[in-house]
């Protein structure tokens, strides 16, 4: 008989292979980079999708929220997940449901979560949850929502969860628009303008990369946001790329984070901005 004395020793002696990827659907070539890293890194594959009321404001898009369980099938068969978990809103939460899990302090109470209270809440108990029902050995989650891929990091350190988080890359338009479900709401005027996220996080990069501060690189990021009044700024920071605090000078790795609203949809885009 083997006795683990630490949870490093117990999750050794687990089984390993399931590689997961949690999603809300309305799958693209975002959510289709997470299961090829996931097919690539893992003997099985199970997808999520799940459109999580929890997460969503009472004044956000829960109801709207585009749905098409038949074509993300299809796109996951074609991705090689070997399962799809797709559960009613009572499967997750039956009535009389009243738990949560929050991850406090900070990293939840900036930028999305100021703009969102709630929204990590509500995106750290489904998380926690579908770990539980699903005991991944590796979770994958975008750097698109760089906030929410370090709150899950938090939340699985803090806990224990005997998973690793990868983070996978942003997969964008040609253009620069990071791929996303909303982008679905956007007009083809608005779908014109909406690289101004990643145009503004590029100004900023260009900045720090020939030696500009960080107001200075701050100063061209606005810049570029002023070009486009119709995009309706909530934030635009450059962070720690830990601890999500804004910085006055510049430490490596350092994170361009931009979130604002267009009149049909909000968007949020990020970017290393001092590599
Ligand atoms: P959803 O918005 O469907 O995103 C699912 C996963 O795909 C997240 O990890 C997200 O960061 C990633 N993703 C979205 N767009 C991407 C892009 N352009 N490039 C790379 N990755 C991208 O995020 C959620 O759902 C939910 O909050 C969830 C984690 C499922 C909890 O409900």
């Amino acid at each position: 008989m083997r006795i683990a004395r630490t949870a490093a020793e117990l999750r050794a002696h687990l089984p390993q292979g399931v590689g997961f990827v949690p999603t809300m659907g309305y799958l693209h070539r975002g959510h289709l980079a997470l299961v090829e890293r996931a097919r690539a890194e893992n003997p099985f594959v199970v997808v999520s999708i799940f459109v999580n009321p929890l997460q969503f404001g009472p004044q956000e898009d829960f109801a709207r929220y585009p749905r098409d369980l038949e074509r993300d099938a299809r796109l996951l068969e074609e991705a090689g997940a070997d399962l799809l978990f797709a559960p009613s809103v009572e499967e997750i939460y039956p009535p009389g449901f009243s738990s949560r899990v929050a991850v406090e302090g900070p990293l939840t109470a900036l930028w999305e979560g100021e703009v969102r209270p709630g929204h990590f809440q509500g995106v750290a108990t489904v998380v926690a949850k579908l770990f539980l029902l699903v005991g991944p050995r590796r979770a994958y989650f975008g750097e698109k929502d760089y906030q929410q891929l370090l709150v899950v990091r938090k939340m699985v350190r803090d806990l224990g969860f005997p998973l690793e988080v990868v983070g996978v890359p942003t997969v964008r338009e040609e253009d620069g628009l990071a791929l996303s479900s909303r982008n679905v709401y956007l007009s083809p005027e608005t779908r014109r303008k909406a690289p101004v996220l990643f145009r503004a996080l590029s100004a900023m990069r260009e900045v720090a990369l020939r030696g500009g501060s960080v107001a200075e690189a701050l100063r061209a990021g606005e810049g570029v946001l002023a070009e486009v009044p119709e995009f309706r700024k909530d934030y635009l920071a450059i962070v720690h790329p830990e601890t999500l605090l804004p910085l006055s000078d510049w430490v490596k790795g350092a994170r361009g984070l931009v979130a604002g609203r267009f009149p049909e949809a909000r968007l949020i885009d990020n970017l290393e901005v001092y590599p």
